[in-house]
């Protein structure tokens, strides 16, 4: 039996942040994760770091790859009926975002890490959580085909959507609040130089298109699509087409065409669970909530989680206090909730919805133009964009 402060169920941007910023506290954790090094370090998902998470990072010391190779964007682009509007993010509101994609930040966080002597379980199998209600929680898994338990003071499920932490909470002391959403994202990563400088976020009567970046000869494309098509379905010459048509204008911009070394549909879903605390257990990121990628705030909220819970467990070790750890889930689901509304916004703002009518168009057309023509309106947007 292993013995630590506090497990950590997840080796995403939750639990690997967590286990950092506890380090620098010194309290101690085990990490412990399903899926090998190389898999967490190249699955592709997030881009878009707020403020905040950047400074966080650098603030504690696991910034100076991101300083180097992200982007800084201090605007996007807002376009529809085929003209584009630009939202000056810093200008409206002082901050900025940075494009850094979530494997890189993966890769910084592991490093530092395993270098500072910390301990990552990896291709752990069959986690089962024990003794949530007690003050030695434990955790019991498989690992390297032999029989494991931590014993530690505390769990942290961080183990994304799909992990087992939350469904251990038993169902009468949990509330779950959902939404799905019917229509996914088409994915894909391309090899181009980008034709434009900073996110576009387009509205079109086909349905929604996102252009971003992941470096100057990557380009990383998204289209709303039917989440349980198939990529099978969608050769290269007709997401370029689709992409044409969504993204082109009387303004003659054009996205630019490359190789496409990556596809992928991901589905849109809304949720929360509320307490995001059971006993010993907190959880933390996707564990506890989705939001649909509209408003890029899954990784930031991740991020948030974690910053609220290493102060409230470090502030528990420092006077033994409970104060902050009582608050955790009310003080993450303010922000959790915000987070909520504001991507639920974009995404009704910018999406095809089934049910539409010409009627809800219009509006739709409406609002975009009041948020890129009043200064009100477009401060709204960007001060929830940049967190
Ligand atoms: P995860 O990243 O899901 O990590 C959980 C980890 O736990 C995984 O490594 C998993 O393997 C592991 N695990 C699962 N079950 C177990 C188990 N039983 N035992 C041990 N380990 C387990 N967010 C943004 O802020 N900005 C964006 O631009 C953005 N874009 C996105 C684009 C896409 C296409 C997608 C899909 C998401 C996007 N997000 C974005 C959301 C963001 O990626 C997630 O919110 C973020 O990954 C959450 O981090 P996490 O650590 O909570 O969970
Ligand atoms: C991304 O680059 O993957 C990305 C950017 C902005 C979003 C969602 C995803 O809103």
């Amino acid at each position: 039996m292993r013995k630590t402060q506090v497990a950590i169920v997840g080796a995403g941007p939750a639990g690997l942040l967590l286990s950092h910023l506890l380090h620098l506290e010194g309290i101690a954790s085990v990490v412990i994760e399903s899926r090998s090094r190389a898999e967490i370090e190249a699955t592709i998902r997030a881009g878009v770091l707020e403020q905040g998470t950047v400074d966080l990072l650098t603030k504690s010391g696991v910034g100076g790859r991101m300083q180097r190779e992200g982007a800084v964007h201090e605007g996007i682009i807002l376009r529809f009926a085929g003209a584009s509007h630009r939202i000056a993010l810093t200008e409206l509101t002082g901050r900025a975002i940075t494009v850094y994609a979530q494997h890189e930040v993966i890769k910084d966080l592991v490093k530092a890490r395993l270098d500072a002597g910390g301990e990552i379980l990896f291709e752990v199998r069959d986690v089962a959580l024990e003794g949530l209600d007690s003050s030695f929680p434990k955790v019991n898994f498989l690992w390297k085909n032999e029989k494991q338990q931590i014993q530690a003071d505390f769990v942290a499920g961080c183990d994304g959507f799909h992990g087992i932490s939350r469904p251990t909470i038993p169902l009468h002391r949990r509330t779950e609040f959902k939404r799905n959403y019917p229509f996914g994202w088409f994915g894909i990563l391309v090899e181009a130089p980008s034709a434009t400088d900073e996110l576009i976020y387009a509205h079109h009567e086909r349905g929604f298109a996102l252009v971003s970046t992941r470096s100057p000869q990557i380009q990383r494309l998204y289209f709303q699509c039917d989440p349980a098509d198939d990529v099978k379905n969608w050769p290269d010459a007709r997401i370029w087409e689709e992409l044409h048509a969504r993204l082109g204008g009387a303004d003659g911009w054009k996205v630019t065409e490359g190789r496409v070394f990556q596809k992928g549909i991901i589905a849109m879903r809304s949720f929360v669970v509320e307490p995001m605390r059971h006993g010993r257990l907190f959880l933390a990121g996707d564990a506890a909530h989705i939001v649909p990628p509209t408003g890029a705030k899954g990784l930031n909220l991740a991020v948030n989680d974690v910053k609220v819970l290493s102060e409230a467990l470090s502030s528990f070790y420092r006077g033994k206090n409970e104060e902050l750890l009582n608050a955790y889930s009310a003080t993450a689901l303010k922000r959790v909730w915000r987070a909520q509304h504001f991507s639920s916004w974009m995404t009704s703002m910018l999406h095809r919805f089934h049910d539409d009518t010409p009627f809800q168009h219009r509006l739709q057309l409406a609002e975009l133009d009041y948020v890129v023509n009043s200064r009100a309106k477009a401060l709204t947007l960007a001060e929830s964009y940049v967190g």
